[in-house]
C-alpha cells in the first residue's frame, strides 16, 4: 500500500474481557488524532463483519471508555468461513470481503484471543488488510508476553481465595476454587500462588487425587485442618488426561470424514464428562480425608468489570503501537506484548498455537518453592 490507510475497521471477538474498551480507545484516539483516520466500528464481532453491522466510531465515541469493563462493540465467537447463518453452517468469508470493500475499508483491526487470532488470519489469507491485538484473561496467546484481560482476571482471582481462607479456616474445611483459563493454568497458578493456595491443579500438570489427599492430611496433622485448592478449569487427573490424549489421538488420526466427525464428537463428550471436575474433586476428597470440602466457581466474575490499572495500560500500549503498524502498512500481524513495549509477530506464527505453562516456568518453581502441592 503506497498511501496511509484512511479507513480502518475495529472489531472486539471472543469472550469478553477487561481493557478491550481501552485498546479501542488507544488505537482509536492514535488513529483518529495522529495519523488522521476514520474509524468503522462492526458489532458483535466477526458476526458484525457478515452483517455489515456497523457503528461509528469517532473521537466523542471514544470518550470515556478506558475504564468501562466489556466492549462497547460487542462480541460473539463466531468464525468467519463457518457461521451459523439460520442454522445453516455457511463460509462468509465472501461476504466479509464484500462488505470490507463496501465500507470502503483499507484495514481491519481485530481485537480478540487465540481464536481471533486464527479468524483474522482466514481473512489474512483472503486478501485483507488485518491486524490482530491480543486480549484474554486466559493468558495462553503464543508469541505474546501477555494479554489485557489476565491482570484484572489474576486480581480478582487472587482476591477471592484470600477470602475464600478465613471461611475454610474458621469451619476447618477444604475449599475449592476453580478458575478459568481454558487449557491453560495460568489463572489458577498465578492466583493460587499470590493468593497462598494450599493446593493448585493446572492442565499442564495432571493430578493425582491421593496426591492431594496425602497432602490435606499431612497438613491437618501440622495443625492446619483446613486446606485451599485452586483448579483450573481444563486440569485433569492422570487418568482423565490420558483419556482426552486418546480421544485427541482419534481426531488427529481419523481418516475419512464420517470417522473425524465421530472422533470429535467423542472428544467432546470426554470433555462434556469433565465440567464438574472440582465437585467430582471436592467429594473424592470429602471421602478420603473425613474432612467436609466446599467448591467455589469464579467464573463469569473473573472477566466482568472495571480494567485493572495494568490492562488499561496494556490495551492503550497496544492500541497505539497497533495505530502505528496500520499507519506503515504493517498487516498479518499480532501485535504482541513484550516487556513493556510491543512487537509484531506474524499472525501464522500465533494462530493456532496455545500458550500453556511451561513446567520449568518461574511461577511453577516459587510454587514449589514455597511447599504449594501441584497435585503431582
Ligand atoms: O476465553 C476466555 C474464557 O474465559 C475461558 O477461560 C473460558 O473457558 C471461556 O472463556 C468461557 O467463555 P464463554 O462461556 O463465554 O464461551
Amino acid at each position: 500500500m503506497s498511501e496511509t490507510p484512511r479507513r480502518v475497521g475495529v472489531l472486539t471477538a471472543g469472550g469478553d474481557s477487561p481493557g478491550l474498551n481501552a485498546a479501542i480507545r488507544g488505537f482509536g484516539k492514535a488513529a483518529i488524532s495522529r495519523y488522521d483516520m476514520e474509524l468503522v466500528g462492526f458489532i458483535d464481532g466477526i458476526r458484525g463483519l457478515a452483517e455489515n453491522h456497523t457503528r461509528q466510531l469517532t473521537s466523542i465515541d471514544l470518550a470515556g471508555i478506558l475504564t468501562v469493563g466489556g466492549t462497547i462493540l460487542g462480541t460473539s465467537r463466531d468464525k468467519p468461513h463457518k457461521m451459523n447463518v439460520n442454522g445453516e453452517i455457511v463460509n462468509m468469508v465472501p461476504t466479509i470481503v464484500e462488505n470490507y470493500h463496501k465500507n470502503d475499508l483499507d484495514a481491519l483491526v481485530c481485537i480478540g484471543g487465540g481464536g481471533t487470532a486464527k479468524n483474522a488470519m482466514k481473512l489474512a489469507e483472503a486478501g485483507l488488510n488485518v491486524i490482530h491485538l491480543p486480549k484474554t484473561i486466559d493468558n495462553d496467546i503464543a508469541h505474546t508476553d501477555t494479554s489485557f484481560g489476565f491482570s484484572t482476571a489474576l486480581g480478582i482471582a487472587t482476591e477471592a481465595i484470600d477470602r475464600l481462607h478465613s471461611t475454610a479456616h474458621s469451619h476447618h474445611r477444604i475449599v475449592v476454587v476453580e478458575t478459568m483459563g481454558h487449557k491453560a493454568g495460568w489463572l489458577a497458578l498465578g492466583a493460587g500462588i499470590a493468593g497462598g493456595a494450599d493446593i493448585v491443579l493446572i492442565p499442564e500438570i495432571p493430578y493425582e487425587v491421593n496426591a492431594i489427599a496425602a497432602s490435606v492430611e499431612e497438613r491437618a496433622r501440622s495443625g492446619h485442618n483446613f486446606s485451599v485448592l485452586a483448579i483450573a478449569e481444563g486440569a485433569l487427573s492422570v487418568k482423565d488426561t490420558a483419556t482426552l490424549a486418546a480421544a485427541e489421538s482419534l481426531v488427529r488420526t481419523a481418516t475419512s470424514p464420517e470417522a473425524k466427525r465421530a472422533a470429535k464428537e467423542y472428544r467432546q463428550s470426554v470433555l462434556s464428562g469433565h465440567r464438574d471436575n472440582a465437585f467430582k474433586l471436592a467429594e473424592e476428597l470429602e471421602g478420603i480425608t473425613g474432612l467436609e470440602a466446599r467448591v467455589t466457581v469464579l467464573g463469569y466474575v473473573q472477566r466482568g468489570g472495571t480494567p485493572d490499572a495494568s490492562d488499561r495500560l496494556l490495551g492503550t500500549v497496544l492500541g497505539g503501537a497497533g495505530a502505528r503498524h496500520v499507519a506503515n502498512g504493517e498487516f498479518g500481524i499480532t501485535v504482541a506484548a513484550r516487556g513493556q513495549g510491543s512487537e509484531p509477530v506474524p499472525l501464522e506464527e500465533v494462530a493456532g498455537s496455545v500458550k500453556t505453562v511451561p513446567l520449568d516456568h518461574p511461577w511453577v518453581t516459587a510454587a514449589r518453592d514455597v511447599g504449594t502441592n501441584l497435585g503431582d
